[in-house]
């Protein structure tokens, strides 16, 4: 247990370094945080500074969320210690130790961090997400649906039920974290892709 309360926490560093952040920071000389939807995550990096840079954030986002997975399954392999180290991943991301606790909204970091526990869902999730982005041009909308079809795939996979918990939290997570979004969504002002 000892191990498991420290790879959690290993896995909150993890999840704090806000590489969209440092990227626009120190390569752009820019405070992302100023720009476009104000998040620090791919999509506004990439709505800002482009898709190079964009994508970047996302592979790098990504390889956080796996890594922590990944690490936590090596350290301490027990089901709940991995799940974990998942979630302390996310919130990592989600309210970095370096940022004010001010950060991101777990899609890419998320997206790494299942892909370690369960790939087959977290594809599909990423079919739901491509569907709805190439359909409404809406990001945010293609984040929010893959995260709610995402405990979905969990059943139809059979995973086991602390991971099906599992993925019912990050589901919510994500949700509450787009919830500017979701006003914009609502009142007609949320951000296209392919449109500034
Ligand atoms: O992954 C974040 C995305 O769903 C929304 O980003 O910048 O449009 O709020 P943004």
């Amino acid at each position: 247990t000892v191990t498991a309360i420290l790879v959690t926490v290993g896995a909150y560093l993890v999840g704090s370094i806000p590489f969209g952040f440092l990227l626009a920071r120190f390569w752009k000389g820019i405070d992302i945080r100023q720009y476009g939807s104000g998040n620090i995550g791919a999509t506004n990096v990439w709505r800002t500074l482009g898709k190079g840079p964009g994508l970047i954030v996302l592979v790098l986002d990504m390889l956080k969320g796996m890594a922590a997975v990944l690490l936590a399954k090596q350290l301490a392999n027990s089901d709940p210690a991995v799940l974990a180290a998942a979630l302390a991943v996310m919130a990592g991301h989600s309210w970095p130790l370096w940022l004010g606790f001010k950060g991101g909204k777990i899609i890419a970091t998320g997206a790494g961090a299942v892909l370690a526990i369960a790939p087959l869902p977290l594809l599909l999730a990423f079919l739901v997400w491509l569907g709805t982005v190439a359909l409404s041009r809406y990001v945010s909308l293609g984040s929010i649906l893959a995260a709610v079809s995402l405990p979905l795939w969990m059943m139809l996979f059979k995973y086991n039920q602390p991971t099906l918990i599992f993925s019912v939290l990050v589901a919510a997570f994500a949700v509450w974290k787009h919830s500017s979004n979701i006003k914009r969504l609502l009142n007609g002002t949320e951000f296209k892709i392919g449109r500034k």
